[in-house]
């Protein structure tokens, strides 16, 4: 790839200034440490990819309520907050940016994560179909959730506020709302979770209404241009379905246009399981009808990338498992050198082996 490459050009996010145009995707990676603090070894990984023209972090809990799976991290106490700060000293220092993940997982809990041994929280009492993980990493089925009563909703959308004062006082350049994959505000939005008859469920507008309170909430709190969201229109996973993704997401995203965000990411999984999620349709057609920048992810390489900047489809694309496996990726991709493998059995949970020991490339 040459120097002139599209990809290597920079730009701007809203308020976040990039260095070049490849974007590390968020990757739970189940390392943080007691209390659900972000760790010193959490640090190095990230410094490490700082080289991306913006990193979004791991999909981090907003309360204790909103997690899913086992050390994953926290922004809701003193100390999440002190252990974040030195990862993006250190990410700064290298010439990176970072935004925080903002995320509850709904559903995708279970009991053994709850304050009390509650039961998990969603839309509506519907179970996803299948297993997923208690807090000691051991397969269980997933459990009926109980249904959000909707004087609860407006509580949970001033922790969301909450938690992007403190990503901003983290020292984090914005936040990302993560309305994608199945977790609570996706939830909400497709009617394969959603079932509600109040004013958060039924037409779409209304299955939105939390996902616009969170926007609305997080834009006020740190301001629209340092605010990102993801969606995932055709995701399947955690049980996820609509009988119209187009007509759901299309109006989301308008709705969501006004508010002048950094940017949007829309994340494709799905898109090679035609139909499961409901019917499919082609996410670049979702690029008219966004004015800002737009992010794109899932399964992109090298060529990809150059032809959806090329072609307008996106401004800048994310990587995911790229990153995982090659923290000089931009360099890479300069050089057009070979990419290391990434080794799955490493993604969840661990030490330094597989997460910060992946050898950078000596030309
Ligand atoms: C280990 C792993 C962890 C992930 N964690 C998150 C996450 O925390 N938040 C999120 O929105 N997506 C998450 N994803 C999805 C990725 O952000 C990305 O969408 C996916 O890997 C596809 O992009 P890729 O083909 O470039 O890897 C995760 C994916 C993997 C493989």
């Amino acid at each position: 790839m040459s120097e002139t490459s599209v990809l290597l050009q920079p730009t701007v996010l809203g308020a976040i200034e990039l260095t070049n145009r490849l974007v590390m995707a968020p990757l739970t990676r189940c390392r943080a440490g007691a209390g659900n603090v972000p760790t010193d070894l959490m640090g190095e990984y990230y410094r490490q990819r700082a080289s991306a023209g913006l990193i979004i972090s791991e999909a981090t809990q907003i309360m204790p309520e909103g997690q899913g799976y086992p050390n994953t991290p926290g922004i809701y106490n003193e100390a999440q907050i002190a252990g974040w700060r030195k990862i993006t000293d250190a990410v700064h220092a290298a010439g990176g940016k970072i935004v925080l993940q903002l995320w509850h997982v709904g559903r995708v809990s279970h009991s053994s994560f709850q304050p009390h041994g509650a039961l998990p929280v969603a839309p509506s009492a519907i179970a996803i179909v299948g297993e997923g993980r208690d807090a000691a990493f051991k397969k269980v089925p997933f459990e009926t959730p109980r249904a959000l009563d909707a004087a609860e909703i407006p509580e949970i959308v001033k922790v969301y506020e909450l938690a992007a004062h403190h990503a901003i006082a983290a020292g984090f350049d914005g936040v990302e709302i993560h309305a994608a994959n199945g977790y609570l505000l996706d939830q909400f939005l497709r009617d394969g979770s959603n079932h509600r008859s109040d004013q958060y469920g039924g037409s779409i507008e209304n299955r939105a209404r939390f996902l616009m309170d969170v926007v609305d909430a997080v834009t006020a709190a740190v301001g629209a241009d340092r605010v990102g969201l993801r969606i995932s229109p055709l995701q399947p996973a955690n049980g996820m379905s609509d009988s119209d993704p187009w007509a759901t997401f299309s109006q989301v995203v308008r709705a969501v246009d006004a508010y002048k965000l950094a940017y949007l990411h829309v994340a494709g999984m799905g898109v090679d399981q035609p139909g499961a999620a409901g019917p499919a349709f082609d996410l670049n057609a979702l690029r008219p009808l966004w004015s800002g920048k737009m992010m794109v992810n899932y399964h992109y390489d090298q060529a990809r990338a150059e032809a959806a900047v090329q072609d307008g489809h996106a401004d800048v694309v994310a990587f995911g498992v790229p990153f995982i496996a090659n923290p000089d990726l931009v360099n890479r991709f300069r050089l057009d050198a070979p990419l290391n493998a990434a080794d799955a059995n490493t993604f969840y949970g661990g030490d330094a082996k597989g997460y910060t020991d992946y050898p950078v490339y000596l030309s």
